[in-house]
């Protein structure tokens, strides 16, 4: 095990960084901070503007934000989390938390990893098998946290490259203590631990794997018994009861609770650090889509386009997608999950696409619909519909506020009854339920966060307050029925934004994405000039 000696771990390395690169001349003897593999102030500073707007300029004058754990979030906000956590529990609480593990698509061929969201959020750390264990107590700090993470090895990193290892967790990520990931350690700390325990708060899996015991039908499932274990180990415990020991350490308690729902809560609201990165996604995203306009033509591939918004997004330092985005051209456009987008665009269409990035943790969500003319013109009955759904976007957006109150659920309502006026005066004739079961099948929102679909344990009947972001996006796919007027048959189309909720005002964190169609026009005829 390894402890922080000094002050804590976080003072130290905020001390270090901060003397390093904020300005003031090296001191010497300061203990500079391990790479632990993840990007840092100190080992990528130019991951680390202090304004993002300036982006890749941060080395040549913008600054270096030294205080900085991922870009744009401060080590003392993940700190703050934490408190903000274990304040929350009540006397007597252990935390569990298992980090993401590594996926394959298929036998030893691994996915890029992405750190599970939770842990994320309480540690920064985006490292692979990795484990949180804080229990509440009455030091300064509140609490005591013990991070476990895979040693340092110089044979792996040899091949992997730099790793956290148990020095990284304490000097960097703020751990009291530090242990091996290995499963007989951590069934040792949680024995000690849950002993004097009141409460428990984890989540337990709502999937089995091998070789645990199905938990809702307590048996070992045909999936389960065929689904490969994962090769990194960390689950692979070398004795089946090791690892049932440990589940039933976790799961025989009377008061465990749900670790998701606090977490959801404090997700909820995001803080100015969380807006600013957001913000910055969403304006990534709209570039980019703002490419794709500019690029649209007869006879380009779906995939073309997708290949050109993710291009766009990668050069600005995205990390990665968000979702599997959606680029339907024509009829495609009236399946509101096409993905395959392996069609080529027609004349006089729509191209409809749902995609946004992942920019620093955090996730952008914009939907568009563009004309695919050449002369980069909606027809009529394009137009029509795509300002219906323009007008309920806005009308929506405009109650997006705390002083206003509204729920997720009310601003739904609100949109379908919208719809339902603008359709009549469009010539629908819309017999009971058709526009909710057909025309309008989806709902209007979505929390928006680090996840896509944000802390889904938050109801949609809970007020809107500052600090909260969610999607709004009203669509329209209206099929080939002579119940429907003819000129708007085979029509498909979305327009989503990412909205901040403020006192008296929304934040639309998507807003670089042209939308009036105007705008649209111009970018998509080659009239607008480019930017960037
Ligand atoms: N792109 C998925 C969604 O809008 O929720
Ligand atoms: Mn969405
Ligand atoms: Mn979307």
């Amino acid at each position: 095990m390894l402890r922080a000696s000094q002050g804590t771990a976080l003072h130290r390395t905020l001390k270090a960084t901060a003397r390093q690169f904020g300005g003031a001349a090296c001191v010497r003897g300061v203990h500079t901070p391990p790479a632990v593999g993840q990007p840092l102030p100190h080992t990528h500073p130019h991951l680390f503007p202090i304004d993002f707007t300036r982006g890749w300029q941060a080395e040549l004058g913008g600054g270096v934000a030294t205080d900085h754990l991922t870009p744009g979030i401060p080590a003392a906000e993940y700190e703050q989390r934490r408190r903000n956590l274990m304040d929350r529990l009540p006397t007597g609480s252990v935390v569990v938390l298992m980090g993401g593990r590594i996926k394959y698509m298929s036998r030893n061929i691994f996915y890029k990893f992405r750190q599970e969201s939770n842990f994320w959020y309480l540690t920064g750390l985006e490292e692979p098998d990795a484990a949180l264990v804080m229990v509440k107590n009455s030091s300064r700090r509140g609490y005591a946290m013990t991070l476990f993470v895979a040693p340092r090895q110089a044979s792996k990193e040899l091949w992997d490259g730099p790793t956290c290892g148990l020095d990284g967790a304490v000097e960097v990520f703020g751990a009291d203590h530090a242990e091996p990931n290995d499963p007989s350690v951590l069934l040792h700390v949680l024995k000690k631990t849950l002993a004097s325990a009141e409460h428990l708060y984890v989540d337990m899996p709502t999937q089995a794997t091998v070789p645990r015991l199905s938990q809702r039908t307590q048996r070992f499932s045909l999936h389960d018994f065929l689904a490969p274990p994962s090769p990194t180990g960390f689950d692979l415990f070398a004795r089946k009861t090791d690892f049932d020991n440990v589940v039933r350490l976790l799961s025989d308690r009377r008061n465990t609770h749900s670790l998701e729902c606090e977490m959801d809560v404090l997700r909820s609201r995001k803080s100015a650090n969380e807006l600013r990165v957001m913000r910055h996604a969403g304006a990534i995203s709209g570039a980019a889509m703002t490419e794709v306009m500019r690029v649209v033509r007869p006879q380009l591939a779906e995939s073309e386009a997708q290949a050109v918004f993710e291009y766009e997004c990668a050069r600005r330092g995205a990390a990665r997608q968000a979702y599997v985005p959606v680029f339907a051209s024509g009829r495609n456009a009236l399946m509101i999950h096409y993905v395959r987008n392996d069609c080529l665009i027609g004349d006089q269409q729509v191209l409809s696409v749902d995609a946004g990035c992942e920019f620093a943790g955090y996730a952008s969500d914009i939907t568009r619909t563009m004309p695919t003319a050449a002369d980069g013109r909606f027809t009529p009955a394009q137009r029509d519909i795509y300002e219906v759904l323009l007008r309920v976007l806005k009308g929506c957006t405009a109650l997006a506020t705390e002083h206003q109150g509204y729920s997720l659920s009310e601003l739904h309502r609100r949109s379908v009854e919208m719809l339902n006026s603008e359709l009549r005066a469009l010539g629908f004739s819309l017999s009971y339920g058709v526009l909710e079961r057909t025309l309008y099948p989806h709902y209007l929102s979505h929390w928006l966060g680090i996840d896509l679909h944000d802390t889904s344990t938050v109801e949609r009947s809970t007020r809107v307050k500052e600090g909260m972001v969610f999607t709004i996006e009203p669509g329209l796919y209206i099929p080939d029925d002579p119940a429907f007027p003819k000129e708007y048959r085979g029509i498909g189309m979305r327009v989503e934004d990412d909205v901040a909720v403020g006192a008296t005002e929304p934040y639309v964190l998507s807003a670089d994405a042209p939308k009036e169609v105007v705008d649209i026009e111009a970018v998509c005829s080659g009239r607008l000039p480019r930017f960037v």
